[in-house]
């Protein structure tokens, strides 16, 4: 547990209200200034009728509101902040505001103070840079919103001392957050592991493979994520959104993986921002979301003749499926009406033709999503109407849902999980931060179902590496590139999460 230090908070509009709240709930006395006249009240009163919220639900008795409540007060000027130990911005996204603010506090802080900024997309280290003592500056960057988002990511800028990192790491460990280390790399851990769900969802788009409706079904319903990447940039607003996958472009000297959608701008241009606009992705009439209407199910023919690849992954429930729905098991792929592959990484052309298959009358089934969830089904470029119809009514006939796309190396949910993957191990790779605050940071920050490279070992490092190696193949496109540090781990045999004892 840290010990008690008065904290004080400077900004106080939508992150600096939320941690005067967690540092006050934690024990620590916390002034608040903004330069704003009558704002920092605002805040108090809004944290204030937080605490009472609590109180009327229950879970805060009147004895702990009081201590609370007394541990906030309003700092009237910045020289009112002295004697703080710790002070936090979260101001304006500035980096001229915040060296003058960071600098102004150093003039009236003692010499051991450490300064922490919550900014989400400028460097620290040129936050700090302003600074006469940058060693005691560090990034504290925590998520919206801060009492309910369990996450804060400290991040070390270039001069920071060892001893104001473990400082504020207790602290924010002591107010009941994790707290995970980061280098001061662009968008730091979590906005940087979370780019290749948006990333690969809008090149899955821009290939027309699928529609953004589709794509955030399959990963939702498929895979587990809380929302697909389409639903999540009409959340935030395609405005902000594309300001943000620039900036990290940009900062990572225009590294491939992260290169933004040329599908983006001109959607900003048009005003098609998100909820927030009315339509983004999705149209929005009273707030709810219009979505688009499923595919029917067509009719499934009698006498159907399927053909089931032995070699693939689901092989038993895809049988499975077409016997209980009464239809015939064809021995060979030249006899059926239907062949059924299930391809790890490779598209439905390539395979039917290696399989030597008839390229018309083939489909895929993509193997990563389990066969009870929501199923993709992949078309070659040729597949013929009777045979998608045939197969789409086949995959619905035990009532689960069916997307269909068109032909892609990976599907939707192995291209966007294999990026993922990828994007992590690169950032183990690059010493951005350690596995296990990697892994938590995702799941806390992100709320994705597991963490990145946990999951990798769930579908094998090895088959991940094979998605991203034919997707290379295909395409050409240095963005599928392994990271060295999952090759290596892949040669080795290891898992791509080391158990604790052999680290
Ligand atoms: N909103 C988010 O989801 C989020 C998440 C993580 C990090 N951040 C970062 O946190 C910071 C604050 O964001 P926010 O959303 O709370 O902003 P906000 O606009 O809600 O609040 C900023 C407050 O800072 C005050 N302010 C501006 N300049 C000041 C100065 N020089 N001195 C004192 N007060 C000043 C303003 O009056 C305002 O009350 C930004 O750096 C932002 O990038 C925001």
């Amino acid at each position: 547990m840290a010990e008690k230090i008065t904290i004080g908070v400077v900004g106080a509009g939508t992150m600096g209200r939320g941690i005067v709240q967690l540092f006050a709930q934690a024990g620590h006395a916390v002034r608040c200034f903004d330069a704003q006249a009558g704002a920092a009240q605002a805040a108090v009163e809004h944290v204030v009728g937080m605490l009472q919220r609590s109180v009327e639900k229950g879970r805060l008795s009147a004895d702990a509101f009081e201590r609370i409540r007394a541990n906030i007060s309003v700092a009237g000027d910045l020289p009112a902040l002295a004697g703080c130990g710790v002070v936090i911005e979260a101001i304006v996204e500035d980096l001229g505001v915040k060296r003058e603010l960071f600098r102004s506090l150093e003039a009236i802080l003692a010499d051991d103070a450490v300064l922490a900024t919550n900014t989400s997309s400028l460097t620290v280290s040129d936050i700090a840079a302003g600074c006469a003592r940058p060693q005691r500056v560090a990034g504290l960057h925590f998520f919206n919103p801060v009492p309910l988002m369990k996450v804060a990511e400290v991040i070390a800028a270039v001069r920071t001392d060892a001893a104001t990192v473990r400082l504020l790491q207790a602290l924010t460990e002591g107010a009941g957050h994790r707290a995970v280390v980061t280098a001061d790399q662009p968008g730091f851990l979590v906005n940087h592991a979370g780019r290749g769900l948006y990333t690969e969802g809008l090149r899955v788009v821009e290939e027309q493979v699928a529609s953004p409706a589709d794509v955030d079904d399959v990963l939702r319903e498929g895979l587990g994520f809380r929302m697909g990447p389409f639903e999540l940039l009409d959340l935030t607003g395609l405005d902000v959104s594309s300001r943000v996958m620039a900036s990290i472009y940009e900062q990572f000297q225009q590294e491939p993986r992260f290169r933004p959608s040329s599908l983006v701008p001109p959607r900003v241009a048009a005003g098609l921002f998100g909820r927030k606009s009315g339509e983004g992705w999705y149209r929005y009439e009273a707030g709810q979301q219009q979505r688009p209407a499923a595919r029917p199910v067509p009719a499934l023919p009698a006498n159907l003749r399927v053909w089931v690849d032995p070699h693939a992954e689901q092989a038993d429930g895809l049988k499975g499926l077409a016997t209980a729905a009464g239809l015939a098991l064809a021995p060979r792929g030249s006899d059926a009406d239907l062949c059924i592959v299930q391809p790890w990484g490779m598209d439905a052309t390539t395979t039917a033709l290696l399989l030597g298959l008839d390229p018309a009358r083939t489909v895929a089934v993509d193997p990563l999503t389990p066969l009870g969830l929501r199923r993709t089904l992949m078309l070659t470029s040729v597949t013929a109407g009777p045979a998608r119809d045939a197969a789409h009514a086949l995959l619905a006939s035990d009532g689960v849902a069916v997307t269909l796309i068109n032909d892609s190396g990976g599907f939707i949910a192995q291209r966007v999980i294999a990026t993922i993957v990828n994007i992590a191990a690169n950032i183990a790779q690059r010493g951005i931060a350690s596995v296990a605050d990697l892994e938590d940071a995702v799941k806390l920050g992100l709320g994705y179902p597991h963490g990145p490279l946990a999951w990798g070992d769930r579908i094998g490092p090895a088959r991940i590496l094979a998605i991203l190696r034919a997707q290379q193949d295909a395409t050409g496109d240095p963005r599928y590139r392994p990271s060295p540090w999952l090759v290596r781990r892949v040669a080795l045999g290891q898992p791509l999460v080391m158990p604790e004892a052999e680290r």
